[in-house]
């Protein structure tokens, strides 16, 4: 039987709350089958193999309580299991440094803690907990565009030998630097931005790629993506989005026989529609030419609960790093990344990164 694998969780908002929730529900009905997940077991690991020992936050409301109420709190808003059934636990939610972690947009939804540590006190005490808790994983899902706390987070895995998840579009894994520091120290990193299970993004490069595959020229592209949380709440904040634009354009590009021009293509967030929640509607076109230069295009909706689609695949990230960390294999797992992560290190179609990882899992 395989070890528990112990992960340290960076940013207590909607996503992890889906996580945790997610694997309570299934643990709640056993009879019920495991959907939503791309493998119900890897190396032998399954969905109730993961112990979340502590957590990270800024939110004076999170920072001091347990997980399992933490991820209750505002303005967090996934409620699948009620909190009064989720048991209870030991792990805590402890400070974070706040750095660039919260935008204009949502300063009235997140109240931080008014810290009285210096920033050594801090990084001494994030150091102590990951060590007192013996985590091995430390997964990021911060607010876009919080490159400078991303970094923290990043230098704290090499200085504690943590592996690496980074669900955000600020680039670790996918950057040079960054990914020889994880490869000289022989520490897994599977990274950056995570793909929603059936989500926006791959969605579009899949049915880009048929477009391209099947011989007719793209000419145009849209993905427009409106929701109501606090993550689209924050992505109103344009100087925060740069990355995030360059993830989900690339993810698209990379698929494509031939790049469209800049201007030829858009992708991106685009709206907060406060009723939506959790809810989130992507809408993508594609036009394009066929046999004798003859138009064609494509519209597509799709409506998706954004914390159901990333909570099945964040779990084979956790699972993809601990299978690392058991072969001793450091640096970015190209192979999980180009899989599950919308900006890896090296781009694949999604099909030759299925079977890649697959090869991968199996020991290849
Ligand atoms: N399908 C998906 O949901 C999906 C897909 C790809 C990427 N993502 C990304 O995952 C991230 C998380 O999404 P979410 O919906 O959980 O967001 P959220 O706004 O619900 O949660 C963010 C959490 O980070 C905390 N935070 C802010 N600054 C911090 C700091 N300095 N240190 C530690 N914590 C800090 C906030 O208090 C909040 O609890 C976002 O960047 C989002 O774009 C989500």
């Amino acid at each position: 039987m395989a070890d528990r694998i112990k992960v340290a969780l960076v940013g207590i908002g909607n996503c992890f709350s889906g996580l945790i929730q997610g694997i309570e529900y299934y643990r709640q009905n056993p009879s019920q089958e495991i959907t939503g997940i791309i493998h119900d077991k890897l190396a032998g690991y399954g969905i109730h193999d993961i112990d979340f020992v502590c957590g990270f936050d800024v939110g004076e409301n999170k920072v001091g309580k347990p997980l399992n109420d933490a991820i209750y709190e505002s303005p967090n808003m996934v409620n699948w299991v009620p909190n009064d059934i989720m048991p209870k636990t030991d792990a805590k939610v402890y400070e974070s440094p706040l750095l660039d972690g919260v935008g204009i947009w949502v300063e009235n939804k997140i109240n931080p803690l008014k810290s009285t540590k210096t920033n050594e006190e801090l990084t001494a005490e994030v150091k102590q907990v990951l060590k007192d808790t013996g985590a091995e994983i430390i997964v990021s899902y911060l607010p876009v565009g919080s490159d400078k706390v991303t970094a923290f987070w990043a230098q704290i895995c090499l200085e504690t030998n943590t592996a690496f998840v980074n669900c955000i579009p600020s680039f670790i894994a996918s950057d040079e630097t960054w990914a020889k520091k994880f490869q000289e120290k022989n520490i897994p990193c599977i990274g950056d931005d995570i793909k929603g299970q059936v989500g926006a993004t791959i969605v579009h490069r899949t049915l880009a790629k048929l477009c391209s595959d099947r011989g007719t020229k793209i000419e145009k592209t849209y993905q427009i993506n409106v929701g109501g949380n606090t993550d689209f709440l924050n992505m109103k904040e344009q100087d925060r989005l740069v990355s995030k634009r360059i993830s989900k354009t690339e993810s698209v590009q990379s698929q494509l026989k031939e790049r469209l021009d800049d201007d030829q293509i858009y992708v991106g967030p685009s709206d907060f529609i406060p009723f939506l929640g959790n809810t989130k509607l992507m809408f993508m076109r594609i036009e394009g030419r066929q046999w004798a230069n003859i138009p064609y295009n494509m519209e597509v909706r799709l409506e998706v609960d954004d914390k159901a689609n990333s909570a099945g695949i964040v779990i084979d990230a956790i699972r993809l790093a601990r299978i690392a960390l058991d072969r001793g294999i450091g640096g970015p797992i190209k192979p999980a990344s180009a899989y599950l992560m919308k900006h890896p290190i090296e781009q694949t179609s999604d099909v030759q990164a299925k079977t890649a990882c697959e090869k991968f899992v199996a020991g290849d």
